[in-house]
């Protein structure tokens, strides 16, 4: 038989999907599955972009220019410029998907063997990014104990080689829902200017920033024109996860050109989702309100309920829709799948994400999940109350 690629024999599975099996098992049981592993947030997509797709008046659904059709990137420049980032629109490539620009951003900078740094616990699919491009991530270890935030810039730089070409933050972070601060965006600044790497953000909770917080882009970083590359999408922003629109922007006219070549290669971004997308630039900033109540209600009530539970540890989370808890067991994994396997409350059981899965570092983070607050209140009350019976019957 022929044989499959090193590269695809080392592509990591989801350590969400992994669990998939277990949870249909536990349908088939009958069960109610809380899903608190999941980014599929439930809040509904803006009408305007429903609309768009309805009503166009297209005779063929042909390809748009590889670098996305120009108005919407003028219109996605205007965005950017209402949240006091001053882009050009030829400074932006739709992609298919933030996913599909963190590929051309990691293809535009980095060769095979070259190394990027990143802040762990991290988004689970930039490891399979890495992999996919040859690359080698190189973690930092960011903790709990400090809600996540930027680890000192000391630990950075004692990671740095000649091989590597970057660093790369999310921010706010999936899976930590750390916001970072001014300050600490511009201490990445100096690093990547003194070492001549690039910075990449990947911004697509841009707008879930809570508490009355601004979320700091790094190109709002002037001094970083040549070193900023940002991942955004209009998954989360409008709900949108199944347009698979997102962006790749920077003033590195390099860049730019690099990742166009990459763009070329696979055409076109998706014409209907970009007429959904560019509508949704419409979206009233009553939408945005209303969803940023919600979420910031949601999380308050997630937290002061994990709070109760006695051994777990939470970290508050300032942005995104996430938060890490760390748990009184050995290794989550196993938690997980007993949720789902082995443990009910009346019918009803919970499904979380294994928190391993976010750090590339072995060994680390097995006590701990990620909880995304994608549900309603109720919801949350009910599967935090789970999650509290769960513990005290667990054995490991
Ligand atoms: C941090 C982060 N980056 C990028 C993505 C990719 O999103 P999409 O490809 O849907 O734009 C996600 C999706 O969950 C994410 O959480």
């Amino acid at each position: 038989m022929p044989s499959i690629s090193k590269k695809g024999q080392l592509m990591p599975q989801s350590p969400i999907r992994k669990l998939v099996p277990f949870a249909e098992k536990a349908y088939k049981q009958g069960k109610t599955v809380y899903h608190l592993n999941i980014g599929q947030p439930d809040i509904k997509t803006p009408q305007v972009a429903l609309d768009a797709v309805k009503i166009h008046s297209l005779d063929i659904l042909a390809y748009t220019r590889s670098e996305g059709s120009e108005q919407y990137r003028q219109k996605i420049a205007k965005y950017y410029a209402n949240n006091d980032i001053h882009v050009n629109h030829d400074d932006i490539i739709v992609t298919t998907g933030g996913s599909e620009a963190l590929l051309f951003a990691f293809g535009s900078i980095m060769d095979v063997d070259d190394e990027i740094i990143i802040p762990e616990p991290f988004y689970a699919n930039y490891n399979g990014f890495s992999t996919a491009s040859g690359v080698k991530v190189v973690p930092v270890i960011s903790k709990i104990e400090n809600n996540f935030a930027l680890p000192p810039i000391e630990e950075f730089e004692k990671l740095i080689t000649p091989k590597t070409k970057g660093i790369l933050i999310c921010n706010p972070g999936n899976p930590t829902g750390y916001l970072y601060s001014k300050e600490e965006i511009k201490k990445l600044a100096d690093i990547v200017k003194k070492h001549d790497l690039f910075l990449i953000a990947d911004e697509v909770y841009r707008e879930f920033a809570y508490d009355g917080a601004t979320h700091y882009s790094i190109l709002q970083e002037e001094s970083l024109n040549d070193y900023a590359i940002v991942i955004d999408s209009v998954s989360k922003r409008y709900s949108m996860c199944g347009a698979r629109i997102g962006c790749l922007v920077s003033k590195n006219k390099q860049v730019i050109q690099t990742a166009l070549k990459f763009a070329q290669a696979r055409l076109s971004p998706p014409t209907l989702a970009q007429i959904a997308s560019e509508a949704a630039l419409e979206t009233p900033q009553s939408y945005f309100d209303d969803v940023i109540e919600e979420y910031v209600d949601r999380r308050n009530t997630l937290i002061s309920e994990l709070n109760k539970v006695e051994g777990l540890k939470v970290a508050n989370p300032k942005g995104a829709f996430y938060c890490i808890a760390e748990l009184p067991v050995k290794n989550s994994d196993a938690f997980a799948q007993w949720l789902l396997e082995d443990f009910d409350v009346n019918g009803e059981t919970i499904m979380v994400a294994p928190a391993a899965g976010f750090y590339s570092t072995p060994g680390v983070g097995l006590n701990q999940i990620r909880i995304a607050y994608v549900l309603n209140k109720e919801s949350l009350i009910k599967a935090v109350n789970i999650l509290k019976e769960a513990l005290k019957v667990y054995k490991d």
